[in-house]
Protein backbone atom coordinates (compact mmCIF):
# COMPACT_ATOMS: atom_id res chain seq x y z
CA UNK A 1 0.00 0.00 0.00
CA UNK A 2 2.25 2.79 -0.76
CA UNK A 3 0.15 5.40 0.09
CA UNK A 4 2.65 8.09 0.05
CA UNK A 5 0.95 10.32 2.25
CA UNK A 6 1.48 8.89 5.24
CA UNK A 7 4.28 10.44 7.36
CA UNK A 8 6.50 7.30 7.90
CA UNK A 9 6.38 5.78 4.22
CA UNK A 10 8.82 7.38 1.98
CA UNK A 11 9.55 6.45 -1.71
CA UNK A 12 12.97 6.54 -2.45
CA UNK A 13 16.04 6.14 -4.98
CA UNK A 14 18.24 3.58 -5.99
CA UNK A 15 21.83 4.52 -6.25
CA UNK A 16 22.38 3.58 -9.29
CA UNK A 17 18.31 4.91 -9.91
CA UNK A 18 16.25 2.70 -12.64
CA UNK A 19 16.57 4.78 -16.01
CA UNK A 20 14.69 4.37 -19.04
CA UNK A 21 15.94 3.08 -22.22
CA UNK A 22 16.59 6.49 -23.31
CA UNK A 23 18.59 7.37 -20.11
CA UNK A 24 15.81 9.70 -18.53
CA UNK A 25 14.18 8.60 -15.50
CA UNK A 26 11.70 6.26 -15.17
CA UNK A 27 8.76 7.27 -12.20
CA UNK A 28 5.56 6.53 -10.73
CA UNK A 29 3.18 9.13 -10.00
CA UNK A 30 0.77 8.95 -6.68
CA UNK A 31 -2.14 11.01 -6.80
CA UNK A 32 -3.26 11.41 -2.94
CA UNK A 33 -6.87 12.05 -2.79
CA UNK A 34 -7.65 13.26 1.04
CA UNK A 35 -11.25 12.83 1.21
CA UNK A 36 -12.99 10.78 3.50
CA UNK A 37 -16.87 10.17 5.02
CA UNK A 38 -15.20 9.76 8.36
CA UNK A 39 -11.89 9.02 10.34
CA UNK A 40 -11.11 6.00 10.74
CA UNK A 41 -10.14 4.62 14.33
CA UNK A 42 -7.02 3.31 13.45
CA UNK A 43 -6.16 5.58 10.35
CA UNK A 44 -3.17 8.16 10.56
CA UNK A 45 -3.14 8.78 7.16
CA UNK A 46 -4.00 12.38 5.34
CA UNK A 47 -7.33 12.48 4.72
CA UNK A 48 -10.15 15.63 5.06
CA UNK A 49 -13.76 15.43 6.34
CA UNK A 50 -15.85 18.13 5.23
CA UNK A 51 -19.30 18.54 4.57
CA UNK A 52 -19.02 20.40 1.29
CA UNK A 53 -16.11 18.51 -0.12
CA UNK A 54 -14.09 21.35 -2.72
CA UNK A 55 -13.82 18.17 -5.11
CA UNK A 56 -13.51 20.70 -8.03
CA UNK A 57 -11.35 23.02 -6.94
CA UNK A 58 -9.29 20.44 -5.79
CA UNK A 59 -8.95 18.28 -8.80
CA UNK A 60 -8.02 21.91 -10.50
CA UNK A 61 -5.13 22.42 -7.72
CA UNK A 62 -3.78 18.98 -8.39
CA UNK A 63 -4.24 19.57 -12.18
CA UNK A 64 -1.70 22.35 -10.87
CA UNK A 65 0.45 20.55 -9.39
CA UNK A 66 1.11 18.42 -12.24
CA UNK A 67 1.47 21.41 -14.90
CA UNK A 68 3.89 22.76 -13.00
CA UNK A 69 6.03 19.80 -11.99
CA UNK A 70 6.06 18.79 -15.26
CA UNK A 71 7.36 22.40 -16.40
CA UNK A 72 9.90 22.29 -13.72
CA UNK A 73 11.07 18.77 -13.44
CA UNK A 74 12.54 15.91 -15.13
CA UNK A 75 8.95 14.47 -15.22
CA UNK A 76 8.48 15.54 -18.67
CA UNK A 77 11.14 13.69 -20.51
CA UNK A 78 10.69 10.46 -17.82
CA UNK A 79 8.77 7.35 -18.45
CA UNK A 80 5.89 6.82 -16.54
CA UNK A 81 5.34 3.34 -15.42
CA UNK A 82 2.45 3.63 -13.18
CA UNK A 83 -0.40 5.63 -11.61
CA UNK A 84 -1.49 5.02 -8.47
CA UNK A 85 -5.07 7.26 -6.84
CA UNK A 86 -4.60 6.48 -3.04
CA UNK A 87 -6.72 8.11 -0.21
CA UNK A 88 -8.29 9.00 1.50
CA UNK A 89 -10.72 7.65 -0.48
CA UNK A 90 -10.35 8.23 -4.31
CA UNK A 91 -13.96 6.46 -4.80
CA UNK A 92 -15.98 9.40 -3.74
CA UNK A 93 -14.74 11.64 -6.10
CA UNK A 94 -16.70 12.14 -9.24
CA UNK A 95 -15.92 9.79 -11.60
CA UNK A 96 -15.48 12.35 -14.28
CA UNK A 97 -12.75 14.17 -11.78
CA UNK A 98 -10.78 11.04 -11.90
CA UNK A 99 -10.90 11.34 -15.90
CA UNK A 100 -10.13 14.73 -15.69
CA UNK A 101 -6.61 14.00 -14.18
CA UNK A 102 -5.79 11.18 -15.90
CA UNK A 103 -6.63 13.00 -18.85
CA UNK A 104 -4.54 15.68 -18.09
CA UNK A 105 -1.21 13.67 -17.02
CA UNK A 106 -1.85 12.24 -20.77
CA UNK A 107 -1.63 15.29 -22.08
CA UNK A 108 1.23 15.79 -20.55
CA UNK A 109 2.67 12.80 -21.18
CA UNK A 110 1.72 12.55 -24.61
CA UNK A 111 3.43 9.52 -26.43
CA UNK A 112 5.03 8.79 -23.07
CA UNK A 113 1.76 8.51 -21.26
CA UNK A 114 1.36 4.65 -21.16
CA UNK A 115 1.42 3.28 -17.44
CA UNK A 116 1.19 -0.26 -16.99
CA UNK A 117 -0.83 -0.09 -14.40
CA UNK A 118 -3.35 2.73 -13.13
CA UNK A 119 -4.98 1.19 -10.01
CA UNK A 120 -7.58 3.13 -7.83
CA UNK A 121 -8.12 2.93 -4.09
CA UNK A 122 -11.92 2.14 -3.54
CA UNK A 123 -13.84 1.95 -0.23
CA UNK A 124 -16.61 -1.03 -0.74
CA UNK A 125 -19.75 1.07 0.06
CA UNK A 126 -22.02 2.46 -2.80
CA UNK A 127 -19.88 1.60 -5.45
CA UNK A 128 -22.09 1.79 -8.65
CA UNK A 129 -21.45 -0.05 -11.92
CA UNK A 130 -21.67 3.24 -14.21
CA UNK A 131 -18.75 4.67 -12.29
CA UNK A 132 -16.34 1.29 -12.36
CA UNK A 133 -17.14 1.72 -15.80
CA UNK A 134 -16.17 5.46 -16.02
CA UNK A 135 -13.14 4.30 -14.19
CA UNK A 136 -12.52 1.58 -16.87
CA UNK A 137 -12.88 4.16 -19.32
CA UNK A 138 -10.51 6.15 -18.00
CA UNK A 139 -7.51 3.81 -18.02
CA UNK A 140 -7.70 2.19 -14.42
CA UNK A 141 -6.83 -1.07 -15.15
CA UNK A 142 -6.25 -2.13 -11.18
CA UNK A 143 -8.89 -1.74 -8.54
CA UNK A 144 -7.77 -2.00 -4.73
CA UNK A 145 -10.21 -2.82 -2.60
CA UNK A 146 -10.38 -1.59 1.43
CA UNK A 147 -12.72 -4.95 2.12
CA UNK A 148 -10.55 -5.19 5.82
CA UNK A 149 -12.67 -7.66 7.36
CA UNK A 150 -16.03 -10.25 6.58
CA UNK A 151 -17.07 -10.05 9.98
CA UNK A 152 -19.40 -7.73 11.27
CA UNK A 153 -17.94 -7.19 14.52
CA UNK A 154 -14.42 -6.24 13.56
CA UNK A 155 -16.06 -4.03 10.84
CA UNK A 156 -17.61 -2.59 13.78
CA UNK A 157 -14.44 -2.48 15.35
CA UNK A 158 -12.61 -0.74 12.78
CA UNK A 159 -15.06 1.90 12.34
CA UNK A 160 -15.86 0.91 8.80
CA UNK A 161 -19.09 1.96 7.07
CA UNK A 162 -19.57 -1.13 5.04
CA UNK A 163 -20.97 -4.85 5.34
CA UNK A 164 -19.20 -8.21 4.14
CA UNK A 165 -22.45 -8.02 1.57
CA UNK A 166 -20.65 -4.98 -0.08
CA UNK A 167 -17.50 -5.87 -0.52
CA UNK A 168 -19.06 -9.15 -2.49
CA UNK A 169 -20.98 -6.70 -4.40
CA UNK A 170 -18.14 -4.17 -5.06
CA UNK A 171 -16.19 -7.21 -6.68
CA UNK A 172 -18.98 -8.51 -8.92
CA UNK A 173 -19.49 -5.28 -10.32
CA UNK A 174 -15.83 -4.63 -11.09
CA UNK A 175 -15.76 -7.82 -13.10
CA UNK A 176 -18.74 -6.69 -14.75
CA UNK A 177 -17.05 -3.36 -15.50
CA UNK A 178 -14.16 -5.33 -17.26
CA UNK A 179 -11.66 -5.04 -14.27
CA UNK A 180 -9.22 -8.02 -14.56
CA UNK A 181 -6.88 -7.11 -11.53
CA UNK A 182 -9.08 -6.45 -8.41
CA UNK A 183 -7.16 -6.17 -5.19
CA UNK A 184 -8.36 -6.59 -1.41
CA UNK A 185 -6.72 -5.06 1.13
CA UNK A 186 -7.24 -7.20 4.57
CA UNK A 187 -5.84 -6.21 8.20
CA UNK A 188 -5.62 -8.97 11.16
CA UNK A 189 -4.68 -8.63 14.71
CA UNK A 190 -7.94 -6.97 15.67
CA UNK A 191 -8.74 -7.58 19.79
CA UNK A 192 -10.70 -10.50 20.33
CA UNK A 193 -9.49 -11.74 16.71
CA UNK A 194 -8.62 -15.71 16.72
CA UNK A 195 -7.71 -17.80 14.15
CA UNK A 196 -10.71 -19.53 13.49
CA UNK A 197 -12.06 -16.11 12.83
CA UNK A 198 -9.10 -15.07 10.65
CA UNK A 199 -10.07 -17.76 8.23
CA UNK A 200 -13.17 -17.16 8.00
CA UNK A 201 -11.60 -13.43 6.60
CA UNK A 202 -9.16 -15.28 4.42
CA UNK A 203 -11.75 -17.99 2.91
CA UNK A 204 -14.18 -14.95 2.23
CA UNK A 205 -11.35 -13.64 0.59
CA UNK A 206 -10.26 -16.04 -1.65
CA UNK A 207 -13.67 -17.22 -2.71
CA UNK A 208 -13.90 -13.71 -4.54
CA UNK A 209 -10.57 -14.72 -6.81
CA UNK A 210 -8.74 -11.94 -6.59
CA UNK A 211 -5.51 -11.20 -7.92
CA UNK A 212 -3.39 -9.64 -5.14
CA UNK A 213 -4.18 -9.57 -1.71
CA UNK A 214 -2.97 -6.99 1.17
CA UNK A 215 -2.79 -8.28 4.70
CA UNK A 216 -2.09 -5.63 7.10
CA UNK A 217 -1.40 -6.33 10.74
CA UNK A 218 -3.35 -4.05 12.49
CA UNK A 219 -0.86 -1.14 14.03
CA UNK A 220 -2.12 1.34 16.58
CA UNK A 221 -0.25 4.56 15.30
CA UNK A 222 0.09 7.66 17.77
CA UNK A 223 -2.67 10.37 16.90
CA UNK A 224 -5.48 7.97 16.57
CA UNK A 225 -8.22 6.59 18.36
CA UNK A 226 -7.11 3.42 18.82
CA UNK A 227 -3.41 3.86 19.74
CA UNK A 228 -5.32 6.47 23.02
CA UNK A 229 -8.44 3.59 23.73
CA UNK A 230 -4.80 1.23 24.06
CA UNK A 231 -2.96 3.62 26.16
CA UNK A 232 -6.29 4.11 28.42
CA UNK A 233 -5.76 0.12 29.08
CA UNK A 234 -9.44 -0.27 26.65
CA UNK A 235 -8.28 -2.88 24.51
CA UNK A 236 -5.45 -5.63 24.16
CA UNK A 237 -3.75 -6.16 20.78
CA UNK A 238 -3.57 -10.16 20.19
CA UNK A 239 -0.62 -11.93 22.10
CA UNK A 240 2.90 -12.34 19.93
CA UNK A 241 2.76 -16.04 19.75
CA UNK A 242 -1.03 -15.62 18.02
CA UNK A 243 0.07 -12.72 15.93
CA UNK A 244 3.02 -15.07 14.56
CA UNK A 245 0.82 -18.21 13.85
CA UNK A 246 -2.13 -15.83 12.37
CA UNK A 247 0.90 -14.28 10.20
CA UNK A 248 1.87 -17.95 9.33
CA UNK A 249 -1.88 -19.08 8.51
CA UNK A 250 -2.20 -16.15 5.82
CA UNK A 251 0.64 -17.28 3.59
CA UNK A 252 -0.76 -20.47 3.69
CA UNK A 253 -4.20 -20.33 3.10
CA UNK A 254 -3.64 -17.12 0.51
CA UNK A 255 -0.70 -19.93 -1.37
CA UNK A 256 -3.54 -22.59 -1.20
CA UNK A 257 -5.47 -19.95 -3.43
CA UNK A 258 -2.66 -19.42 -5.79
CA UNK A 259 -1.29 -16.21 -4.27
CA UNK A 260 2.16 -16.12 -3.32
CA UNK A 261 3.39 -13.42 -0.67
CA UNK A 262 6.45 -11.87 -2.62
CA UNK A 263 6.40 -8.90 0.28
CA UNK A 264 5.95 -8.71 4.15
CA UNK A 265 2.19 -7.70 3.28
CA UNK A 266 1.58 -8.60 -0.06
CA UNK A 267 0.50 -11.91 -1.90
CA UNK A 268 -0.48 -11.76 -5.61
CA UNK A 269 -1.08 -14.79 -8.38
CA UNK A 270 1.70 -14.80 -10.73
CA UNK A 271 2.56 -11.72 -13.06
CA UNK A 272 0.06 -9.45 -10.78
CA UNK A 273 2.95 -8.48 -7.99
CA UNK A 274 2.18 -4.62 -7.78
CA UNK A 275 4.28 -2.72 -10.63
CA UNK A 276 3.72 0.60 -8.31
CA UNK A 277 4.98 -1.05 -5.03
CA UNK A 278 7.74 -3.21 -6.67
CA UNK A 279 9.10 0.53 -7.88
CA UNK A 280 8.73 1.96 -4.66
CA UNK A 281 10.53 -0.99 -3.15
CA UNK A 282 12.98 -0.25 -5.50
CA UNK A 283 13.94 2.81 -4.54
CA UNK A 284 12.72 4.31 -7.46
CA UNK A 285 11.63 7.86 -8.20
CA UNK A 286 8.49 8.95 -7.81
CA UNK A 287 5.91 12.18 -8.19
CA UNK A 288 3.27 12.35 -5.66
CA UNK A 289 0.59 14.93 -6.07
CA UNK A 290 -1.78 16.59 -3.54
CA UNK A 291 -2.09 16.87 -0.25
CA UNK A 292 0.25 15.39 1.97
CA UNK A 293 2.39 13.56 -0.93
CA UNK A 294 5.71 12.58 -0.90
CA UNK A 295 7.92 12.74 -3.94
CA UNK A 296 11.27 11.13 -4.69
CA UNK A 297 13.65 12.13 -7.19
CA UNK A 298 17.00 9.59 -7.77
CA UNK A 299 20.57 10.73 -8.46
CA UNK A 300 23.30 9.04 -8.52
CA UNK A 301 24.48 9.73 -5.10
CA UNK A 302 21.73 10.06 -2.49
CA UNK A 303 18.80 12.02 -3.96
CA UNK A 304 16.03 14.47 -3.12
CA UNK A 305 12.58 14.04 -1.15
CA UNK A 306 9.76 16.64 -0.48
CA UNK A 307 6.11 16.74 0.47
CA UNK A 308 3.57 18.77 0.13
CA UNK A 309 1.16 20.45 2.62
CA UNK A 310 -1.52 18.22 4.67
CA UNK A 311 -4.12 21.00 4.71
CA UNK A 312 -6.61 21.14 1.72
CA UNK A 313 -7.13 24.39 2.08
CA UNK A 314 -4.17 25.72 2.09
CA UNK A 315 -3.33 23.30 -0.81
CA UNK A 316 -5.75 24.67 -3.03
CA UNK A 317 -5.18 27.81 -2.05
CA UNK A 318 -1.64 27.78 -3.37
CA UNK A 319 -1.35 25.20 -5.96
CA UNK A 320 -4.44 27.53 -7.96
CA UNK A 321 -1.94 30.62 -7.23
CA UNK A 322 0.95 28.78 -8.71
CA UNK A 323 2.70 28.71 -5.54
CA UNK A 324 4.65 26.00 -4.26
CA UNK A 325 2.91 23.86 -2.29
CA UNK A 326 5.78 21.71 -1.30
CA UNK A 327 5.99 22.13 2.55
CA UNK A 328 9.64 20.28 3.31
CA UNK A 329 12.01 18.88 1.82
CA UNK A 330 15.49 16.66 2.45
CA UNK A 331 18.74 15.80 0.64
CA UNK A 332 20.03 12.08 1.48
CA UNK A 333 23.55 11.11 2.34
CA UNK A 334 24.89 8.46 0.77
CA UNK A 335 23.79 6.33 4.33
CA UNK A 336 20.91 7.23 4.08
CA UNK A 337 20.57 5.14 1.06
CA UNK A 338 21.99 2.79 1.93
CA UNK A 339 20.31 2.17 4.83
CA UNK A 340 16.93 2.17 2.15
CA UNK A 341 18.10 0.42 -0.60
CA UNK A 342 18.58 -2.78 2.29
CA UNK A 343 15.58 -2.14 4.57
CA UNK A 344 13.48 -1.55 1.01
CA UNK A 345 15.35 -5.13 -0.98
CA UNK A 346 14.38 -6.87 2.53
CA UNK A 347 10.94 -5.95 2.36
CA UNK A 348 10.74 -8.34 -0.76
CA UNK A 349 11.12 -12.32 0.31
CA UNK A 350 13.93 -12.74 -2.56
CA UNK A 351 15.96 -9.88 -0.27
CA UNK A 352 19.43 -9.22 -1.88
CA UNK A 353 22.32 -10.72 -3.07
CA UNK A 354 25.40 -9.62 -1.62
CA UNK A 355 26.91 -9.14 -5.17
CA UNK A 356 24.04 -7.05 -5.72
CA UNK A 357 24.87 -4.49 -2.90
CA UNK A 358 28.55 -4.65 -3.61
CA UNK A 359 27.44 -3.61 -7.12
CA UNK A 360 25.22 -1.23 -5.77
CA UNK A 361 27.68 0.54 -3.43
CA UNK A 362 31.22 -0.78 -4.15
CA UNK A 363 31.94 -2.18 -0.77
CA UNK A 364 30.36 -5.51 1.26
CA UNK A 365 27.11 -5.15 3.28
CA UNK A 366 29.50 -6.24 5.94
CA UNK A 367 31.97 -3.23 5.62
CA UNK A 368 28.69 -0.90 5.53
CA UNK A 369 27.17 -2.67 8.14
CA UNK A 370 29.52 -4.40 10.66
CA UNK A 371 28.32 -7.36 12.35
CA UNK A 372 24.81 -6.53 11.75
CA UNK A 373 24.11 -9.54 9.26
CA UNK A 374 25.59 -11.94 11.17
CA UNK A 375 23.97 -11.00 14.61
CA UNK A 376 20.33 -10.73 12.36
CA UNK A 377 21.27 -14.68 11.45
CA UNK A 378 21.87 -15.20 14.82
CA UNK A 379 18.90 -14.30 16.05
CA UNK A 380 17.04 -15.67 13.55
CA UNK A 381 15.86 -12.79 11.36
CA UNK A 382 17.89 -13.41 8.82
CA UNK A 383 18.52 -16.38 6.92
CA UNK A 384 22.42 -18.11 6.46
CA UNK A 385 23.12 -17.78 3.16
CA UNK A 386 26.24 -17.02 2.69
CA UNK A 387 25.37 -15.61 -1.29
CA UNK A 388 21.77 -13.73 -0.25
CA UNK A 389 20.43 -11.68 2.50
CA UNK A 390 16.60 -12.38 2.81
CA UNK A 391 14.33 -12.70 5.97
CA UNK A 392 13.29 -15.75 7.79
CA UNK A 393 9.86 -16.03 8.54
CA UNK A 394 10.47 -14.93 12.02
CA UNK A 395 12.61 -11.96 10.47
CA UNK A 396 8.94 -10.75 8.31
CA UNK A 397 6.70 -11.07 11.89
CA UNK A 398 9.55 -9.07 13.67
CA UNK A 399 10.67 -6.80 10.58
CA UNK A 400 10.75 -3.70 11.87
CA UNK A 401 13.20 -4.89 14.81
CA UNK A 402 14.94 -6.14 11.74
CA UNK A 403 15.31 -3.00 9.94
CA UNK A 404 16.31 -0.77 12.97
CA UNK A 405 19.58 -3.06 13.42
CA UNK A 406 20.43 -1.09 10.41
CA UNK A 407 19.96 2.51 12.39
C1 LIG B 1 -4.79 4.48 2.14
S1 LIG B 1 -5.42 3.28 3.18
C2 LIG B 1 -7.14 3.35 2.89
C3 LIG B 1 -7.81 3.31 1.59
C4 LIG B 1 -9.32 3.33 1.67
N1 LIG B 1 -9.78 4.61 2.09
C5 LIG B 1 -9.84 2.32 2.67
O1 LIG B 1 -10.02 2.68 3.83
O2 LIG B 1 -10.10 1.21 2.25
C6 LIG B 1 -4.87 1.78 2.50
C7 LIG B 1 -4.91 0.59 3.45
O3 LIG B 1 -4.06 0.74 4.54
C8 LIG B 1 -4.45 -0.16 5.56
N2 LIG B 1 -4.29 0.54 6.84
C9 LIG B 1 -4.50 1.84 7.08
N3 LIG B 1 -4.22 2.12 8.37
C10 LIG B 1 -3.84 0.96 8.95
C11 LIG B 1 -3.44 0.58 10.28
N4 LIG B 1 -3.39 1.46 11.26
N5 LIG B 1 -3.10 -0.72 10.50
C12 LIG B 1 -3.15 -1.63 9.51
N6 LIG B 1 -3.53 -1.32 8.24
C13 LIG B 1 -3.87 -0.06 7.97
C14 LIG B 1 -5.90 -0.56 5.25
O4 LIG B 1 -5.96 -1.92 4.92
C15 LIG B 1 -6.24 0.31 4.08
O5 LIG B 1 -7.10 -0.34 3.17
S1 LIG C 1 -11.74 5.43 4.75
FE1 LIG C 1 -9.59 4.76 4.48
S2 LIG C 1 -8.38 6.63 4.31
FE2 LIG C 1 -10.41 7.19 5.11
S3 LIG C 1 -10.18 7.24 7.30
FE3 LIG C 1 -10.86 5.18 6.79
S4 LIG C 1 -8.96 4.00 6.47
FE4 LIG C 1 -8.39 6.15 6.46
Amino acid sequence: MPGFARGSMFPGTLTAPPRAAGGSVEFSLYVHIPFCAARCPYCDFTITIVRERPEAAYVDALLAELRSRWAEGPWAVGTLRSVYLGGGTPSILAPELIAKILDEARGLGGGAFQPAEITLEANPEGLSASALSEWREAGVNRLSLGAQSFDARHLEFLGRGHRAEDIRAAVALARGAGFENVSLDLIFGMPGQDLASLQTDLGEAVALGPQHVSAYNLTLEPGTRLHRDWKQGKLEPPEEGLQAEMFEAIENRLARAGLARYEISNFACPGFESSHNRHYWRRGSSLGIGTGAHSFLASARGGRRWWNVRDHRRYIARALADEPVEEGAEDLTDDDARREWVFLRLRGVEGFAVEEFRRAFKHDVDEVFPGVIAALIADGLVGDDPERVALTRRGRLLSNEAFMRFF
